[in-house]
């Protein structure tokens, strides 16, 4: 989408359609009472006759208003001012999209940046205007052959500002919106591929091409030699049940002094998930698909960290395999011996995430990083615990964990800190190795994260569990919600010195 930001009369501006928002109780912004004024009191006729309310998410069209060069007028509720916060002009914007994109029109002009009085800034409401645009317009790609659905008509949004002097907020707002969402729609799109066309890989190529595109980033791939070489056991008892190589791949971008310490992002990309020998049930289990979104949404945040070009250094680690059951697959009760020295014992080879991310956090230590935070679809529980609305968080670091909890906070893409309380270890500790990969039905997401704990000593870490925020099993929504693309992006941002 092109998007431009217009200032002048709105009553004036040729448009395919003008959008504004309205409160429930019928006070006009500056923008609507223009509208009126210019439409001969139009708009608080019909608010007064009752024909809009204003109340949460009603979409009014009207059209040809005489008066407003505009053709249509789109009219969208925002409920009570009083209980109008950031969600709800979230939620708002959202209907707006939705709506705009199934209209037949090339062009629009938006302007809901100035009734929302709302205790952000014009930069965050224009940044998160477009994130959230872009959000509603994404389609997968599409890989149907014989109906292709044909793409929507709208190519432009302009933002409406009353004032000539937020010009240059609003534009920030808009940029950083833009390069943020190329993050999201590369995670979706990584997530929703499938996994005999996304497999380790591919996503080494992907992150190859990144490389090339963007002159701070380059790229280091391991190969399953090398990763069994450098004493990664548990990594390599993953892979090594696939036909498909695993790849341990390093991205890094330099957008500071070479000597400043980096924070490292690890992504778990398991490209499917069949639970190998403790084989999963058959039912849902095409949804392993999406577990690598965690590595997805690693590389959507360095993508987006390179197009704004954030003045920090970051390291992207995917680690990149497939859990299958075969002949080579890994046994529930193997032992293996992981690249920290640690000995493992997995009872069950569906927790191979762990096992994965246990050898890129040693791994990790190699870059000295000021942070590390890992990001995973990593256990069923988790969506127990909390649903499809917060992602888990733990950490070993209180001012980490209050960092990433302000920037959920602060865009919206929230996160939940749960506890890595001592008294949960013991339920991983095993009589014959280190530590188990699993800790009985109890407290499963917690168990994980004190999994990783154990290899995450030597830094402040934190541990992002995703199962059930990154993406929609089934239904009308079914794919990669992009998250937590958004939080990271904000969290990177608030370390900008
Ligand atoms: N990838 C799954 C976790 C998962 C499940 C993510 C559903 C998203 C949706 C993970 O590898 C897994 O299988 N975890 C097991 C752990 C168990 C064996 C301790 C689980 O959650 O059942
Ligand atoms: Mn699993
Ligand atoms: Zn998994």
């Amino acid at each position: 989408m092109k998007y431009s930001i217009k200032i002048g009369r709105p009553d004036k501006i040729k448009t395919p359609c003008i959008v504004i928002g309205l409160f429930e109780g019928g006070s006009l912004s500056t923008t609507a009472t223009t509208l009126d004024k210019a439409s001969n009191g139009y708009i608080r006729k019909l608010v007064k006759r009752g024909d809009i309310k204003g109340s949460k998410n009603e979409l009014v069209l009207l059209r040809d208003i005489e008066g407003i060069s505009a053709t249509r007028l789109l009219i969208i509720g925002l409920g009570k001012k009083t209980q109008f916060k950031a969600p709800e002009f979230v939620s708002a914007t959202k209907t707006v999209i939705q709506n705009l994109r199934s209209m037949d029109i090339k062009s629009a002009l938006v302007c809901l940046l100035e009734p929302a009085k709302i205790k952000k800034d014009l930069a965050w409401k224009s940044q998160k205007l477009v994130e959230t645009f872009e959000d509603g317009l994404y389609q997968f790609q599409n890989l149907k052959e014989k109906t292709k659905s044909k793409k929507p008509q709208l190519q432009a949004i302009d933002i409406f500002i009353n004032d000539e002097k937020d010009l240059s907020v609003t534009s920030k707002g808009m940029q950083s919106g833009q390069a943020l969402s190329l993050g999201i729609k590369k995670a979706k799109d990584l997530g929703n591929l499938p996994g005999n066309l996304c497999n380790p890989e591919y996503l080494a190529d992907q992150a190859k091409e990144l490389a090339r595109k963007y002159r701070k980033v380059t790229t280091n791939v391991m190969d399953e030699k090398e990763i069994e070489s450098r004493g990664m056991g548990a990594f390599m008892s993953v892979t090594k049940g696939s036909d498909a190589p695993g790849k341990l791949i390093t991205i890094s971008y330099k957008g500071s002094k070479p000597k400043e310490a980096p924070h490292v992002i690890i992504g778990k990309g398991i490209t499917f998930d069949s639970g190998g020998i403790s084989l999963k049930p058959g039912a849902g289990m095409h949804e392993m698909i999406w577990d690598m979104c965690g590595a997805a949404a690693a590389f959507g945040t360095i993508l987006a960290a390179a197009e704004q070009k954030l003045s920090i250094n970051l390291i992207v680690i995917l680690a990149a395999a497939e859990n299958m059951p075969s002949g080579s697959a890994s046994r529930p009760g193997d032992i293996v011996k992981s690249m920290s020295g640690q000995t493992i014992e997995i009872l069950n080879t569906d927790a191979e995430g762990r096992l994965v991310l246990c050898d890129s956090l040693t791994y990790a230590e190699e870059f000295e990083p000021e942070t590390v935070i890992d990001v995973a679809t990593l256990t069923g529980a988790c969506i127990i615990a909390l649903g499809s609305h917060a992602t888990a968080m733990y950490s070993n670091d209180e001012g980490l964990a209050r960092s990433i909890t302000k920037a959920g906070e602060d865009c919206l893409d929230r996160v939940w800190q749960m506890p890595l309380w001592g008294e949960y270890q013991s339920q991983i500790n095993s009589g014959f190795a280190d530590v188990a990969n699993v800790g009985g039905r109890e407290a499963g997401s917690i168990t994980a994260a004190c999994f990783l704990s154990r290899f995450a000593e030597k830094y402040k870490w934190a541990h992002l569990d995703i199962a059930g925020t990154a993406f929609n099993g089934s239904g009308l929504k079914k794919g990669s919600t992009g998250r937590p693309v958004s939080l990271l992006f904000e969290y990177l941002s608030s370390l900008e010195k």
